[in-house]
């Protein structure tokens, strides 16, 4: 299960209220980069980013396979109601952390591989799905190991380098997965894509699906921080990291070298506890 305690203690721990504008904002404003910032009239704004939403492909996926990842998860687990209940809890402390702060993309990443920072990402985002009002995007940035797109069921011959390098538009690449979520998922790609984020574009390309598609946050499935060098790369260009532990076996010196690796690059978000203690099961096996 997911414990968002340690996350609630993060966010309450520290200040609120920096008004600083989101990164995508503060590209979106600079001049001379490649987004078209069209000068639109508020209302003509919001039909046109309504149009765009309605223009993205919805999502193919194999019957029955949609969601197998977060919906087999939540089986086992045995409670659907209260898995459910506890990424809308995060959802909703995160939401509050957004708009305090004016913040908008978000890097779910780990200490290692197999934490579930994946799983988060997208049970996270089927969370935020269930809002009406809200628009999202999930972004698989896990460049050569990607497994979104196969945990929804799908399996694209994309690749997501070809977006954020500006070869593809958004609206040429991402889908949609209902009426408010779109998704850039991704094939993987050899080795070496990664070297992509080693420039500013991923800055630009979350300037651009802010530009297009207005959504109200952005969340960005990243590889492991402390295995992987494209994840430093990819952090400048997120307002805030959230770090999945693995309650059986992340240790401290772990979650400490991750915060070390965070500071100067982006901020800390918080630290969702995956896997962690099920007292009452624990109890119950004890007995
Ligand atoms: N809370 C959980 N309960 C049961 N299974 C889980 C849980 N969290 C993750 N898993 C499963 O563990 C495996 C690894 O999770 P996931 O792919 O999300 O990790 P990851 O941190 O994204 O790893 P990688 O860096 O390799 O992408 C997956 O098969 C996932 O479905
Ligand atoms: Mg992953």
């Amino acid at each position: 299960m997911v414990d968002t305690r340690r996350l609630e203690q993060l966010l309450r721990d520290r200040r609120p209220a920096s008004t600083a504008p989101s990164q995508a904002a503060r590209v979106a404003d600079a001049q001379g980069f490649r987004v078209r910032a069209a000068v639109r009239s508020r209302a003509g704004q919001s039909d046109a980013v309504r149009a765009a939403w309605a223009a993205l492909p919805e999502l193919d996926t194999e019957p029955g396979r949609t969601g197998s990842t977060a919906g087999a998860m939540a089986a086992a687990s045995g409670n659907l109601r209260q898995f459910d209940e506890s990424f809308d809890l995060l959802r909703a402390q995160l939401l509050q952390a957004l708009r305090t702060r004016g913040w908008q993309s978000i890097g779910i990443t780990a200490p290692v591989r197999g934490c579930g920072a994946s799983f988060v990402s997208l049970s996270l985002a089927r969370s935020f799905a269930r809002l009406d009002n809200v628009r999202t995007a999930l972004l698989d940035l896990d460049l050569e190991a990607g497994a979104l797109a196969d945990s929804l069921g799908t399996a694209p011959d994309g690749h997501i380098s070809d977006l954020i390098a500006g070869d593809l538009a958004p609206a040429e690449y991402l889908c949609r997965a209902g009426r408010n979520l779109a998704l850039g998922l991704t094939a993987p790609f050899p080795e070496g894509a990664a070297t992509l984020f080693h420039n500013d574009a991923l800055t630009q390309t979350l300037a651009e699906i802010t530009t297009e598609y207005r959504p109200d946050v952005i969340l960005c499935d990243l590889p492991p921080l402390l295995t992987e060098d494209s994840t430093l790369a990819a952090l400048p260009s997120l307002d805030a990291v959230l770090i999945v532990a693995d309650g059986t076996r992340t240790q401290a010196r772990d979650l400490s070298e991750c915060e070390r690796l965070l500071q100067d690059r982006t901020q800390l978000l918080g630290v969702v506890l995956n896997r962690g203690v099920d007292t009452a099961a624990a109890r119950r096996a004890h007995h």
